[in-house]
């Protein structure tokens, strides 16, 4: 066991992690990163399957991002349009694909109607909502205490309306059902992306790629950071002295015990009680962590000679709550002349579907796929299924929420630092929720806060 003396330790690197250490250094404090993985990214993950770059994880940038856009910025990087010409798919309930134009979908009239006036209720709704605090809303609780399901029932009786409202926030975004999850914690998330009509709006929200993949965000900063960050070390334990916190933190992992002024916790709340906190954390740090919970979706890449859609006219973008692919999109990367199509299997249907065959649940996720694209979706040369639930550090996708009632509960309190030890990931951040912009704004954050406490100290 090596032993290392730093000013602070990050637990993570993630975007999170790496943005707080790259803050500290920039402040000129000694950081050590430790991550459990053999790799940097966390939820960002570039890969190589069979010749084909997918992107495993976050990959997507919107134009409200700015902390996301900065550090591209900062790091050189490069971003492209994804494809968008031609129109759009959507599938009914009795099966009829019908092509669209813009953001609504091909719905009956009456149910457009529906889907417009609650599009309308609840950008009222997140206006009134910051997403720094969702819990100071005056009827934060209440909103709390009703599922977004049963929400969406007191504002409609349209089956169609509410699948379609309920699938932008539930298999889109939070990717738990419905019914899992309050509508505070569904307003949380338009607000933190500006806006509902954001989060409806497939070319605001889906706009733009990194040329070379997301990853390279993580891979850069780290390659910044040098030495600093050890790979390969789950931190086990974490020890202070609440006696004289002065006295610092000490933090093994399984090739190094670091010894630091600070700590930062750059992981998902779910992956808290991985550690072992000598002194245990204090009885609001464990029932709080107990209500937060990841969300999962299957995220499938498939590859084909050409983007053959685009030939039809299609953009390759693609809806319908009645599918098991609910959204689809063209992932084809930068400069590439084979055509990449992305379709996500959320909550329940993914369960469903892991629990059979690998082949079968292949052939049912491209029957889906060929309902949007027609039967040459079925023939892919590279398929390639994410699966974030079985990642030991990460145990899900996209990210974490609350259960019911969770958020204005405990909401407030899940940044809050004990002794040393503070936290930072996507899983907490009020703009930039879930997402990869979040997870830089709460290492900044973060990061700061650190130098703030390092300054007291000195
Ligand atoms: P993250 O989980 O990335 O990092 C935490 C790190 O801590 C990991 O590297 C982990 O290994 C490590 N760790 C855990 N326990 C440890 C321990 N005990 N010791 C040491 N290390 C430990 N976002 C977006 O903006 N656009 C998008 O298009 C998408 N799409 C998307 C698709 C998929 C499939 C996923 C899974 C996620 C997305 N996201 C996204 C979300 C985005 O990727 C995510 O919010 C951020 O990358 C999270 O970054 P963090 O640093 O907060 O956590």
């Amino acid at each position: 066991m090596e032993r290392i003396d730093t000013d602070v330790v990050i637990v993570g690197a993630g975007a999170s992690g790496l943005t707080a250490a790259t803050e500290l250094v920039k402040a000129g404090r000694d950081v050590v990163v430790l991550e459990a993985r053999d790799r940097v990214g966390g939820r960002l993950w570039t890969g190589d399957v069979d010749g084909a770059m997918l992107e495993i994880g976050g990959q997507w940038v919107s134009p409200d991002q700015d902390a996301l856009i900065e550090t591209l910025d900062e790091l050189g990087l490069e971003t492209y349009e994804r494809y968008r010409e031609g129109r759009n798919v959507y599938i009914a309930e009795d099966g009829e694909r019908r092509l669209f134009e813009g953001e609504i979908f091909p719905v009956p009239a009456r149910t457009e109607g529906e889907i417009v006036g609650l599009i309308e209720k609840l950008d009222q709704l997140v206006a009134e909502i910051d997403p720094e605090q969702p819990w100071a809303h005056p009827r934060a609780k209440e909103l709390d205490e009703i599922s977004f399901a049963e929400w969406l029932g007191t504002q409609t009786d349209d089956e169609e309306a509410k699948l379609n409202i309920g699938m932008f926030i539930a298999g889109a975004m939070l990717t738990k059902p419905t019914h899992a999850f309050s509508a505070l914690q569904a307003l949380l998330m338009a607000a933190s992306a500006g806006s509902f009509s954001n989060l409806v709006d497939a070319d605001f929200i889906l706009d733009k790629r990194v040329v070379g993949g997301l990853q390279q965000v993580p891979l850069r900063l780290a390659e910044r950071l040098g030495d600093a960050v050890k790979l390969g070390q789950p931190v086990r334990t974490i020890r202070w002295n609440p006696e004289s916190p002065d006295a610092g933190v000490t933090v093994v992992s399984d090739g190094f015990e670091v010894h630091a002024k600070q700590v930062v916790l750059a992981l998902a709340p779910i992956l808290y009680d991985r550690i072992s906190y000598e002194p245990p954390l204090p009885r609001l740090q464990h029932q709080m962590h107990q209500h937060v919970s990841m969300g999962f979706v299957i995220k499938v890449h498939a590859v084909y000679e050409t983007p053959f859609w685009r030939e039809q006219g299609l953009s390759g973008t693609a809806f319908s709550p009645y599918e098991l692919s609910h959204e689809a999109y063209d992932n084809t990367n930068h400069g590439d002349t084979r055509g990449t199509l992305v379709g996500f299997v959320s909550d329940e249907a993914a369960d469903e579907v892991f629990r059979l065959s690998a082949e079968e649940r292949k052939q049912r996720i491209l029957e889906s796929l060929s309902h949007y694209y027609g039967e040459q979706a079925k023939h892919p040369v590279v398929y390639y299924e994410s699966d974030w639930g079985s990642e030991e550090w990460t145990r899900g996708a996209y990210a974490a929420s609350f259960d019911m009632g969770g958020l204005a509960r405990y909401g407030a309190d899940l940044r809050t630092p004990v002794g040393p030890i503070r936290f930072a990931c996507s899983d907490m951040a009020g703009k930039g929720y879930q997402h990869v912009d979040g997870a830089i704004r709460m290492g900044r954050l973060v990061a700061a806060q650190a130098l703030e406490a390092l300054g007291a100290r000195a």
